[in-house]
């Protein structure tokens, strides 16, 4: 039984299409590891990113993370789908899915797709990724 929020298969779709064409445009010189991400938002938009490495390692930035900020920048606030692709259909990191539930809704949960090279899909759910998460609800 799935606890997720109601997503059409025609959104489900758009995303994981959005994620896996986003993908190619990653900046992964070192790890060659890369990895697209899209995300629906309230606002009904698909906003996307890809991993973005650096020379000094530790200032790279996650496909997730980068596709929060062109959420942010466009005013969205709140992130209803996740679709995740990489050439093994690994799950977000750590990092990633604490920084993704700042902005996912609490009274429903959050599908995520996981996509890999050959274009298998899975679908988890953020509150699966990542719970008994640390939110701003515990700071009031
Ligand atoms: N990476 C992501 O973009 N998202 C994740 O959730 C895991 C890791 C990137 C970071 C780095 O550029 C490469 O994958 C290898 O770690």
């Amino acid at each position: 039984m799935s606890n997720s929020t109601v997503v059409s298969d025609e959104m489900r779709d758009r995303l994981i299409a959005a994620a896996c064409a986003a993908r190619p445009r990653a900046y992964a010189p070192y790890s060659r590891f890369t990895v697209g991400a899209a995300l629906l938002a309230d606002d009904g938009q698909v906003y996307t990113g890809v991993n973005v490495e650096n020379a000094s390692y530790g200032l790279t930035v996650c496909a997730e993370r980068n596709a929060i900020g062109a959420m942010a920048l466009a005013g969205g606030r709140r992130v209803l789908a996740v679709a995740v692709c990489t050439e093994n259909g690994v799950t977000p990191c750590g990092a990633c899915r604490q920084v993704l539930s700042e902005f996912a809704p609490h009274e429903g949960d959050v599908p995520v797709w996981i996509v890999d090279g050959p274009g298998a899909v899975r679908e988890t759910t953020l509150a699966a990724l990542l719970p008994d998460d640390f939110g701003a609800r515990h700071l009031k």
